[in-house]
């Protein structure tokens, strides 16, 4: 939980498709930090109620519009979103079967949707809140600091519906609930005004294989996090790495001072060690930034490659290494934590390791990652995950695109006997521009471009489509 000087960041924004759970989760998290709650969805049920009883339907879109823009409603933002229509209480008759079958295409039209949009953000703005709906991070709050997108697969959702719907004594057939989530999920998603999407910046919990509680501790741990963020931009010292349960940690204290000395202290054993067991050469294609936010990435292929890579770049610039939380336990990870790495769960899904990379790089600093998320297993490059192009594009970080092969033949105590060829070769930067909210688009574009550099370093063998010759400079 966020701390009382930790401020819970407001307004809250959690989309999703029908029955993900939106609304439970909102409640819950409402409940827990006495913030109000609105479920959005209920709105364009009420407009739908309105425009049944006005004899108006869906396919006669000025007079929907002009009904939107006449409408009384009254909404309260409480735990049971409550709303009256022209004074009167239509809450009960919100999840009717008519009101059900249509509040889909009543929510496509484009003047609904801004009538509504307008009350969302008046209701937002008057104090801590949190807003379910579909189109919430996108739209109705694109500056919320806390943004979640719930899914579940449409099976699950069915049966979720189902068994909520024979909770509440009505018929509770999981077909039924099956077919009107697939066509709703079919007409939200793909309509042009506002379609159902996640927010580029908004945390994707797939609900599937999870519980209740295990959602909420996640939103909970995404909470925590944008709070420490928060504080931290307001200058209270870092506390991205301190608390969020208990988790692998970078060097902190007096290891921390260790980590400058210790990370250039290894640059000479390590290439004594590289000279020793493999044959090795760096090639360089172009200049590395001497100074400034920097995201050094490469294919990976060995545990080895952040410091042969750190060891191959050499000076100015100390590049701290995103590595998976695993490593950080025993004495690697003593020696992982000295090198300076900082522990990541899972890629892109890890708030709390995202914040630090952006801290490091708001510093001014140089950041080394992996974009595959994982080791390759058969030494092909995988397509790169976006969290590294989005982090770059918050940031304005120089990309510097890198390339490793035959690390992955590094094994075994006999290594020395093999002397494996192994090359790094260093591309050129890429300039990226800062981006406050990059959109999926930018993200997308980045993310390919990164591909792109990687593969344009690696022969084939690897993914790649270098075809010169691999590694000059023999070091
Ligand atoms: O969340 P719900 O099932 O009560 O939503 C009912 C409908 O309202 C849903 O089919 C799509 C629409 N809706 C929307 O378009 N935008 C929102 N922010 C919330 C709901």
């Amino acid at each position: 939980m966020p701390s009382s000087s930790q401020p819970v960041p407001s307004p809250i924004a959690i989309d999703g498709p029908a029955a993900s759970g939106k609304t439970t989760v909102g409640r819950a998290l409402a409940r827990e930090f006495g913030f109000g709650f609105l479920d959005t969805g209920a709105m364009y049920r009420a407009f739908t109620v309105a425009a049944i009883e006005a004899g108006i339907p869906a396919s006669d879109t000025p007079a929907c519009e002009a009904l939107a823009s006449q409408l009384v409603m009254t909404t309260e933002v409480s735990l049971d979103t409550r709303i009256l229509l022209d004074g009167t209480d239509v809450t009960a008759r919100l999840r009717d079967d008519d009101v059900e079958s249509s509040v889909s295409e009543y929510s496509a039209i484009t003047g609904v949707r801004t009538a509504m949009v307008a009350r969302q953000r008046e209701l937002a703005a008057a104090g801590q809140v949190i807003l379910a709906g579909r189109d919430i991070g996108t739209v109705v709050l694109p500056d919320a600091p806390v943004k979640i997108f719930l899914t579940a697969s449409p099976e699950e959702r069915a049966k979720r519906r189902g068994a909520q719907s024979e909770a509440s004594g009505g018929p509770g057939s999981v077909d039924k609930a099956h077919q009107d989530i697939s066509g709703r999920d079919e007409t939200d998603s793909k309509r042009e005004v506002s379609p159902l999407k996640p927010a580029a910046d908004a945390l994707v919990l797939d609900s599937t294989a999870l519980s209740e509680a295990e959602v909420l501790q996640k939103a909970r741990d995404l909470i925590v996090s944008r709070a420490e963020f928060a504080a931290a931009a307001a200058g209270t010292p870092d506390t991205a790495t301190k608390t969020g349960g208990p988790r692998a940690a970078a060097a902190s204290g007096w290891m921390a001072k260790l980590v400058s000395p210790f990370y250039w202290g290894t640059q000479y054993p390590i290439r004594l060690i590289l000279f020793l067991v493999t044959r090795w050469s760096v090639s360089r294609d172009g200049e590395i930034p001497p100074e400034g936010p920097m995201i050094v990435v490469a294919n990976h292929l060995n545990f080895v490659d952040p410091p042969i890579l750190g060891t191959a770049l050499g000076r100015p610039r100390r590049v701290r290494f995103m590595a998976k939380a695993e490593l950080f336990r025993g004495p690697v990870g003593l020696l992982v934590k000295l090198y300076g790495a900082f522990p990541v769960r899972r890629f892109d899904a890890d708030v709390a390791a995202m914040l630090t990379a952006e801290r490091i790089l708001r510093q001014g600093g140089a950041l080394g990652m992996f974009p595959e998320g994982t080791r390759s297993r058969d030494g092909q490059m995988a397509r790169p995950h976006p969290g590294t192009a989005l982090i770059a594009l918050r940031s304005g970080a120089t990309v510097v695109p890198c390339a490793l092969t035959g690390t992955e033949r590094i094994k075994g105590v006999r290594v020395f006997l093999r002397r494996p060829a192994i090359a790094v070769r260093i591309g050129e930067p890429i300039p990226v521009e800062r981006v406050k909210r990059p959109t999926e688009a930018q993200v997308s574009q980045l993310t390919d471009a990164i591909d792109g550099a990687i593969r344009a370093l690696l022969p084939a063998a690897y993914g790649g489509t270098y075809t010169g010759s691999s590694g000059s400079s023999r070091q």
